[in-house]
Order: structure tokens, then sequence, then C-alpha cells
């Protein structure tokens, strides 16, 4: 049974989930009205990742005993300076989802709910690989910097990835 403190955590990072997955879903809407298309593609597929990891945290409630509750999704920023702008905010945005993921951990750890400390350490780790990709295409596109040519690539490159099987928790 989940602690009430820990079940309003885990609601809370639910929602942040959602959150999360709306604001890549407004940043492939702008990069797809930059014609960016392989770029907004990327970004399409992040938000079925934060979708993925909401659904994880909802099954997780309710398998606990816990209530799931259901509330407002904030509004996501919808304009930004330029691409890079873009990828630095989903990284900054990826980084503040890590150190929410410690809080979690070190509420679990205070209730002493081992079971859920095994739930945020799956997620703890999962943001190794979810601040290092976006890290990794917001370097590139510093790289690129005015280059039109090298952005048009790297573009092309992101059109390609593919969609991650649900029960990997959305990792390729
Ligand atoms: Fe759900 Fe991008 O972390």
């Amino acid at each position: 049974m989940l602690s009430v403190k820990l079940e309003e955590a885990l609601n809370d990072q639910l929602n942040f989930e959602v959150y999360s997955g709306y604001i890549y879903l407004s940043m492939s809407a702008w990069l797809s009205g930059k014609n960016l298309n392989g770029m907004a593609h990327w970004m399409q597929l992040q938000y079925n990742e934060e979708l993925i990891h909401a659904m994880k945290i909802f099954a997780y409630i309710n398998d606990r005993g816990g209530k799931v509750v259901l509330k407002a999704i904030q509004q996501p920023q919808t304009e930004w300076k330029s691409v890079l702008d873009v990828f630095e905010t989903a990284y900054r945005h990826e980084q503040n989802v890590t150190g929410r993921f410690g809080d979690l951990i070190d509420l679990a750890l205070k209730e002493r709910d081992h079971v859920t400390n095994v739930l945020l350490q799956w997620f703890i780790n999962e943001q190794i690989e979810e601040e290092a990709s976006v890290k990794e295409i917001a370097d590139q596109i510093a790289m690129a910097g005015e280059s039109r040519d090298s952005l048009f690539m790297l573009d092309r490159e992101m059109a390609q990835r593919q969609a991650a099987p649900a029960e990997n928790g959305g990792k390729a």
C-alpha cells in the first residue's frame, strides 16, 4: 500500500510526464512549421515516450492499491527563438525531470517504501539516456551554427528514428 504522501507525489509525476509529452508535441508542431520534419518526427516520438512513462506510473499506482487522480495539464511553451533553443529547452527540461526523480527517491526511502524505490530506480536510470540523447542533438545543432546544409542533414538523420516497443518504456 502506498503512503498518502507517495500517492500524491506519484500522481504529480504522472501529470508531469503528460506535461512533458505536451511540451515535446508543441516543439514538434513548431519544428513542422519550420519544415524541419525529421526533427518534428523525433519530437513526436519523444511525446509518445512520455505518455508511456505516464502510463507506467498510472499502472503502478493502481497495482499498489492507490488512487489515480488526473489533474489539469499545464499549457506548454509554443514559441522558441531558434532550433537550438528548442533542444536546449528540452535538455533543461530533462535535467529538471531527473531532479524530480531524485526527490521522489528521497521520499520513497524516507517512507521506507522499497518497492516504489525499485520503480523509481528504473526512471532515474532512464534519465541518463533521456538527457544524453537530447544533449547530443543540441550540441550537433550548435556545431552546425549557421550552416543550413548541416541542419538539413541532421533533420534527415532524425527522420530515421524508430518508435521503440512500449514494454521497454518506449526506449529503442
Ligand atoms: Fe519521462 Fe523524458 O522523461
